[in-house]
Formats: C-alpha cells, sequence, structure tokens
C-alpha cells in the first residue's frame, strides 16, 4: 500500500475521496429533509471544516447561508475551557437555525466549548454537523445531528485535518501507521 511521511510519521490510505463524498450525500439527504425550508446558516469551525463545508455546500438545494467561525481556547490561568472567537460571528443568529460545520469530534471537548459560547446567542435552533466522528474517545453529552462516517480512536489526516498544519490538502483521509 502507497504509504506517505508528512513531516516525521508516515501515514497510509485510509478512507478514499469517492467513500468521504458518499457520507456528504448522505448527511445532505437527511439535511433536506430537516432544514429545507428553514433557511440555516451553516457555521464552519475553522481550520479543519474548509474542505468538508466547501463539498458539503455545493451539495446542497435549498436556501442557506455559510460563515466562519475560528477559535482558540484562552491560555491564562483558568482551566474553565473558554474560548475567545478568532473570527467572525459577524452575523446576528438570533432567532435562525444554525448548523455547526466540523471536520471531526473526537472528546468533544473543542465542540463543547464552540456551544458554550454560542449559549447566550439566541439562536433559534442548533444542529451540529460533523463528517468524522471517534464514539470509543467521546466523553461529552450533547447529540451530534449528522454524522458522515464513524473511526477508531486512529490519528488521521487529509480532506482538511492536518498534522501540525500539513496534510490538508489531501484529497484523501490518511491514517498513521503505529
Ligand atoms: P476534540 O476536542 O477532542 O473533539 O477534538 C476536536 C479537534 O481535534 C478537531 O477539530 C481536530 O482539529 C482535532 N483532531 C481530533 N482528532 C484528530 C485527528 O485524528 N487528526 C487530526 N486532527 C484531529
Ligand atoms: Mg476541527
Amino acid at each position: 500500500m502507497a504509504t506517505i511521511t508528512v513531516l516525521d510519521k508516515v501515514f497510509e490510505p485510509y478512507i478514499p475521496h469517492t467513500k468521504i463524498l458518499t457520507a456528504v450525500e448522505k448527511m445532505v439527504d437527511k439535511m433536506e429533509r430537516d432544514l429545507a425550508d428553514k433557511n440555516p446558516l451553516f457555521l464552519v469551525i475553522l481550520n479543519g471544516a474548509f474542505m468538508f463545508a466547501g463539498d458539503l455546500f455545493k451539495k446542497l438545494h435549498f436556501p442557506a447561508e455559510i460563515s466562519f467561525i475560528k477559535f482558540v481556547s484562552y491560555s491564562g490561568t483558568q482551566s474553565t475551557g473558554h474560548v475567545r472567537q478568532l473570527i467572525g460571528l459577524d452575523e446576528s443568529v438570533e432567532g435562525r437555525t444554525v448548523v455547526l460545520v466540523e471536520d471531526i469530534v473526537d472528546t468533544g471537548i473543542s465542540m463543547e466549548k464552540v456551544l458554550e459560547y454560542l449559549s447566550d446567542k439566541k439562536i433559534k435552533e442548533l444542529r451540529i454537523a460533523t463528517l468524522l466522528f471517534k464514539p470509543n474517545s467521546y466523553q461529552k453529552n450533547f447529540k451530534i445531528d449528522y454524522i458522515g462516517i464513524e473511526i477508531p480512536n486512529d490519528f488521521i489526516i487529509g480532506y482538511g485535518l492536518d498534522y501540525n498544519g500539513q496534510a490538508r490538502n489531501l484529497k484523501d483521509i490518511y491514517k498513521i501507521v503505529q
């Protein structure tokens, strides 16, 4: 099998682009049923979700908007899980249906911080879409409405996902060779 080397680690092909797109299409089918008459705002969590969001949004055939947010964790002394917003929200989300778009939910800690940040924004209906989900790693309780592919706890790269900033450009997903 054709492995690739990224920085100091070796990765092997794992999820081909065609399988990713099939999963995205299934998510879109479910979204059509749930959201077609709600003019939802797709709120993409940067950086990792940009590629998934592009393919997802192209496949939608109902009125919808897209915007992007980027968070960093506070680096102060608190360990309360607060996050600081680096990009967006430049529009009001009050009274809207919002779909958070994430590349991967692993422990769920990052997404929980985003939910906390949005909790006082008077969103009418909040849904979560993630291309990838690691159920064996997940520690939280919030509902994930749209899941593309469930995977074991392997470290993966490609299709937006990075290893130290590298490999986001790969159109297939690769997993680390232990
Ligand atoms: P969580 O907070 O543990 O759910 O992790 C979510 C974030 O960690 C994702 O948005 C990714 O940025 C990163 N992440 C988790 N698993 C992987 C992986 O296998 N490869 C690359 N990044 C990952
Ligand atoms: Mg991410």
